[in-house]
């Protein structure tokens, strides 16, 4: 691919970008610019650009206002002990977009197209890339269809790509101790069905899981704790980011973090692999297990799993304090407060992302 850099635009000045990274919130602010490209039949991908960040136009018809063929990734670059500025397995997330794209029915981008479109953006801006701790640049790569055209006959034939960036702190907010969540089982309402678009990045997906995130919240909790489609009884992901649970032996042995085995209903976290492969190097086993809504409870009531938390590219590594269902259902997880084996693990994957601790696995990518 090659790229059209037209960065002119009007970038914020200095000091309300120094004010606006002092704090900056999650989502809420953007960049100055962003990538773009297209992709039809006869060329496929071309028309890469890096331009000011800005409103895209787009014809009413396009097949993604009416059937929501959309893909997205969540990653973020870190600023560096060292100054230097790196991305966190950003292959990882190449190869999970095409995933979801072939779900889709939508083109795969070249591994090498799209990390290139994500460098070129975060050395443009480098200077968004937050430097206090906890903060990090977000970078949101996401496809549409664009093929002008009302007919459900086959997939669009025309696509854009675009990323663009946010900085952020966690998606829970900063601090070194992160506040435990309250969570909510979900038996209203379904994520994924086996057969469905659960493993994908999907819009779509998290469209239809407004409604049950909304209930959580009028139930005073932070997320939903999505569960299967026939059963309601076995704990998958929560909205939007994946569940371990911690289970520790009484007796002082290795601990265990379990999350559920990837089917094609949960999304396959970067997060979560990295940390099942990172758990072994600090004397705590990693699982993938069924876990039913009972049996945690019970682990809980018998002190066996003493912690619970969530991850993801945005949530980082959050707690799980306390859990609620129907019918009055409630039970806290150890004694509701950040477990150590929960804040080790975090200390320890925010010391590879940002360059403080030795990366066995070779997961940062530095861009510059
Ligand atoms: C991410 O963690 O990158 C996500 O896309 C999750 C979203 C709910 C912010």
């Amino acid at each position: 691919m090659t790229w059209d850099l037209h960065p002119a635009g009007h970038p914020l000045p200095d000091a309300e970008r120094q004010e606006i990274l002092a704090a900056p919130g999650f989502g809420q602010v953007f960049t100055d610019h962003m990538v773009t490209m297209r992709w039809d039949e006869g060329r496929g991908w071309h028309d890469g650009r890096l331009v000011p960040y800005g409103p895209l136009s787009l014809d009413p018809s396009s097949s993604v206002f009416h059937y929501g063929q959309e893909c997205f990734e969540g990653m973020k670059a870190y600023r560096q002990e060292n100054g230097a500025i790196a991305l966190f397995r950003p292959g990882t997330n190449a190869a999970r977009f095409n995933r979801s794209a072939e779900r889709l029915a939508m083109p795969g981008i070249p591994r090498e197209t799209f990390l290139q479109a994500l460098e070129l953006l975060v050395t443009q801006d480098s200077a968004w890339v937050p430097e206090q701790e906890g903060t990090s640049l977000y970078l949101r790569p996401m496809m549409i269809a664009t093929q002008p055209e009302l007919g459900f006959t086959l997939p669009s034939r025309s696509y854009l790509f675009c990323v663009f960036a946010s900085p952020a702190t966690a998606y829970f907010g900063a601090g070194a101790t992160p506040r435990p969540l309250t969570v909510w089982l979900s038996e209203d309402y379904t994520r994924a069905a086996p057969g469905g678009t659960g493993a994908a990045k999907a819009g779509g997906n998290y469209a239809a899981a407004f409604a049950a995130q909304r209930q959580a919240v009028a139930e005073g909790c932070d997320q939903v704790v999505w569960l299967d489609a026939a059963e309601h009884r076995w704990v998958e992901e929560m909205g939007g980011m994946n569940l371990f649970f911690v289970l520790a032996p009484k007796d002082g042995g290795r601990p265990r973090i379990v999350t559920p085995p990837l089917t094609d209903t949960l999304l396959p976290g970067v997060t979560r692999d990295s940390l099942l492969r990172l758990a072994p190097l600090l004397d705590i086993d990693g699982d993938e297990a069924p876990m039913s809504t009972d049996r945690w409870q019970r682990l809980c009531a018998s002190g066996e799993l003493t912690e619970a938390f969530a991850c993801g590219t945005a949530a980082v590594i959050a707690p799980v304090g306390k859990v609620k269902g129907a019918g009055d259902r409630e039970w806290l997880i150890g004694d509701g407060r950040p477990g150590p084996v929960t804040l080790r693990l975090r200390e320890h994957l925010l010391g590879i992302q940002y360059g403080r601790r030795p990366d066995p696995f070779s997961w940062v990518h530095k861009v510059c």
